[in-house]
């Protein structure tokens, strides 16, 4: 047998001797360019000394970030806070770093916006979010790590409110707010990350916070008439057994009609909520949608929803610390969230930082009602330039096919398949309920029959190095079932990195849909989208050859069927000003 890390390779072999023979097999793609004057702007490398900095995700000049904090507009400029060491790029001291920004993808710095310097601070201004008091005027709430290494909550407010890029801000005098105390049986080490705070028919503030007590996972519940006296409710909204400390939970309402965005305080009939709680013990963004009655003040999880690490995810991959804001600008929600590295504390230092964000993106209740759909951001397409079109395709079996004319290692690529004789589908065996698990046992390098299918991306000229994004469709009791994965496997020479794969079932019916997937590429980040931002996947590569202009994009087919592609469209993506 032949060792599977070459057959991809050999794939590629003859896919390029049939070429040669026939004309035709390895595609390079240069119909249909756009005409662009901004070109020069275009593959503005990043230093060769620094191949994984991303070019359009956000990050820090250098230092180590994480958690996203208070995202908001205001007089329209949006603001992005952030987790910051300002020491260097390992966790540290944290302070609250802040940018600005008009379009969500070129950003200022400005100075930090809340920084240590009271006790109960001192060892850290932690996560929390922002809330609009009457009169439009925003107000931060943050936990604070004491003397004591207690956390407790507590209030800042702008200093000047005319100042559209709220520069200034001003603590509490009667900070902390909200504090663990023996009386309220809290533990000052598991009570953190204040969500945006939400009005309920009495017209009094509800906030939560993240806590567990044991192994139960809990939002606790404080209300208060002025934003400053808060009291604890009886009940935490909501709590789940063995699910472990609850961080940064985010609490907001959807609309069951219309894919917009609401208000946080909105409620009534045709809203949902969803309630998203980062897990500690799993590192992943988990999710629920279900009902909340402000007169009861309880959350209550819709019928079916799984509450554990197995439920619904806004990401399969990389992707924590979440949180989202009303963009009441342009009537969306928009979700932010921190992308990790895979690498060593080590290569952190020795590059000089550490975390990214995600690509901002609009959230929404899909059709179903049973689970969101995620979109990158519309301003992000005004990057794109370059635009190469794959015409009306049919891939065989075993061909690796080249998308040449962008700039690989920065890009935007949508593409959709189209699948026909789906009777020939493998079976699911039942037992085979963890995706990533199977995306793990058949990676891109597993023939089956429908599938593998899909992008190698940061991918290497002779295919030494990629991370290949693709489905499978399997047959399932009664359904087909479409399975996305991100294989990391052979992203990298370097054997030292986290390279696990990721999987996510999708929630599309190739009877009468397209399989569709997005990814977006900067530098060491691979977004992916599948089925219209169904199922997300985000991983980092560090490809040591797959780098700057050594970087090549592939679609392939590794199944034994031929698979239809009636699209792919592939752009290369201008730089962004991200600090
Ligand atoms: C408040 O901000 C506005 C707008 O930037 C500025 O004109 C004004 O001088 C500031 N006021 C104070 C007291 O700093
Ligand atoms: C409080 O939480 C911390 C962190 O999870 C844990 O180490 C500690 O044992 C807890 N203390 C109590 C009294 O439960
Ligand atoms: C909320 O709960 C109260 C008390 O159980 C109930 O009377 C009311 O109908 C509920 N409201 C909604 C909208 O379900
Ligand atoms: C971030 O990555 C480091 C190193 O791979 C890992 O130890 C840590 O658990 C990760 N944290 C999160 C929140 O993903
Ligand atoms: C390989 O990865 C390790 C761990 O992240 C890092 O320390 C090392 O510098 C990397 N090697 C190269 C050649 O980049
Ligand atoms: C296609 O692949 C499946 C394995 O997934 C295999 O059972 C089947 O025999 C293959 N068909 C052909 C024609 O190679």
């Amino acid at each position: 047998m032949a060792r599977p890390s070459s057959l991809l390779h050999l794939l590629a072999r003859i896919a390029l001797a049939v070429s040669v023979l026939l004309g035709h097999g390895v595609l390079h793609v240069r119909g249909s360019r756009r005409v662009n004057w901004n070109l020069q702007n275009t593959v503005e490398s990043t230093s060769v000394l620094q191949p994984y900095r991303t070019s359009y995700h956000f990050q820090p000049s250098k230092n180590w970030m994480n958690d996203p904090n208070g995202p908001m507009i205001y007089k329209g400029i949006y603001h992005l806070f952030y987790q910051y060491n300002p020491q260097g790029p390992v966790p540290g001291h944290k302070v609250w770093a802040h940018s600005t920004s008009t379009d969500l993808v070129n950003w200022t710095p400005q100075v930090p916006a809340i920084v240590r310097s009271q006790d109960y601070d001192i060892n850290g201004c932690w996560s929390g979010s922002v809330t609009f008091l009457p009169g439009h005027r925003p107000a931060i709430l943050y936990t604070g790590v004491n003397l004591q290494h207690q956390q407790g909550q507590n209030l800042a407010v702008p200093k000047n409110l005319s100042d559209p890029y709220l520069i200034e801000w001003v603590k509490s005098p009667l900070n902390p707010l909200m504090a663990s105390t023996a009386a309220n049986g809290i533990n000052a080490s598991s009570f953190r990350d204040p969500t945006t705070a939400w009005v309920g028919r009495d017209g009094r503030w509800r906030v939560i916070i993240g806590s567990k007590r044991d192994r139960m996972g809990m939002a606790l519940l404080y209300r208060s008439k002025d934003f400053v006296h808060w009291t604890q409710a009886q009940r935490p909204l909501h709590s789940a057994e063995n699910t472990g400390m609850w961080e940064c939970p985010d609490f907001f309402p959807v609309s069951a009609q219309v894919p917009v965005g609401l208000d946080t305080s909105s409620n009534g009939p045709n809203v949902k909520h969803v309630l998203k709680v980062s897990l500690d013990d799993t590192k992943h963004d988990h999710y629920t949608i279900g009902t909340y009655n402000s007169s009861t003040d309880k959350y209550v999880p819709d019928e079916g929803s799984v509450e554990s690490d197995s439920g619904l995810r806004y990401d399969y991959g990389k992707f924590y610390a979440s949180k989202t804001f009303f963009d009441s600008k342009n009537n969306r929600r928009i979700l932010w969230a921190w992308i990790n590295e895979s690498s060593s504390v080590d290569n952190d230092i020795k590059k000089g930082w550490s975390g990214v964000q995600a690509i901002p993106r609009t959230l929404w209740l899909d059709k179903s009602g049973k689970q969101l759909v995620q979109w990158p951001i519309v301003e992000i397409e005004k990057l794109r330039t370059n635009q190469v079109d794959l015409p009306n395709k049919l891939i065989k079996g075993g061909t690796v096919l080249e998308v040449s004319g962008i700039t690989a290692a920065q890009a935007d690529v949508v593409v959709s398949f189209k699948v026909k004789e789906l009777e020939r589908a493998d079976s699911l065996d039942p037992t085979w309920s963890d995706p990533q698990m199977l995306c793990s046992r058949k990676g891109a390098l597993v023939k089956g029959s429908l599938g593998p299918f899909g992008l190698l991306v940061m991918a290497s000229k002779g295919l030494q190095e990629y991370t290949a994004v693709f489905f499978r469709i399997f047959k399932g009791q009664n359904k087909y079932v479409v399975l996305m994965c991100s294989d990391q496997s052979r992203s990298s020479l370097n054997h030292s990195n986290d390279k696990t794969t990721y999987g996510a079932f999708l929630d599309v019916d190739p009877l009468q849909e397209k399989l569709s997937l997005r990814t977006l590429i900067d530098h060491s980040i691979v977004e992916s989208f599948g089925g219209g931002g169904k199922s997300c996947i985000t991983a980092r590569v560090y490809p040591l050859l797959a780098v700057e202009d050594g970087t090549h994009l592939y679609i392939f087919n590794n199944g034994n069927q031929s698979v239809g592609v009636p699209k792919l469209s592939a752009w290369s993506m201008k730089k962004a000003r991200i600090n």
